[in-house]
């Protein structure tokens, strides 16, 4: 089947199956800030915006994109600049693979009109995994990109 959609603002025809996941689409199309780490909802490495909404890449598939508007961290570097500067400030990258993850869920939290609040950020933050940070300093690097 043919995939009618928009990609980081621009058109795209997309020849695939109903059932690829949107994931390997994105990744094959060159979107490789969408990491695949657990493959089932659990991590949030697979984060995108499809039709302004935070969802998991690896969860949906190819007919879901159809004439959907999708976002990707590359489709983001200006407006997230600042987060993923704090990010680097506040020593809140380590390997680095569950990153784009996070500061396109900062990005989403804080453009939504999250308040600036500990607790609250920390919630915010329940489906996207770390393995090396620890998670304090993402909360220091989201706080920052607030003031
Ligand atoms: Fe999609 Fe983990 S790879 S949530
Ligand atoms: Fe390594 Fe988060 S920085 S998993």
């Amino acid at each position: 089947m043919q995939i009618k959609c928009e990609i980081n603002h621009k058109e795209y025809e997309i020849e695939c199956s109903p059932t690829d996941r949107v994931l390997d689409i994105l990744r094959a199309h060159g979107f490789l800030s969408v990491k695949e780490g657990c493959g089932g909802g659990e991590c949030g490495a697979c984060s995108i915006i499809l039709n302004k909404k935070l969802v998991n890449a690896c969860l949906l598939i190819a007919i879901q994109m159809q004439d959907s508007k999708i976002l990707t961290l590359e489709g983001l570097e200006s407006e997230t600049h600042d987060i993923k500067d704090n990010f680097i400030k506040e020593g809140a990258i380590q390997c680095g693979f569950c990153t784009s993850g996070f500061v396109l869920r900062s990005y989403d939290y804080i453009s939504n009109g999250g308040v600036k609040d500990e607790k609250i950020i920390k919630e915010s933050l329940d489906g996207n995994l770390c393995r090396c940070t620890g998670y304090q300093k993402i909360v220091e690097a989201i706080l920052k990109s607030m003031r």
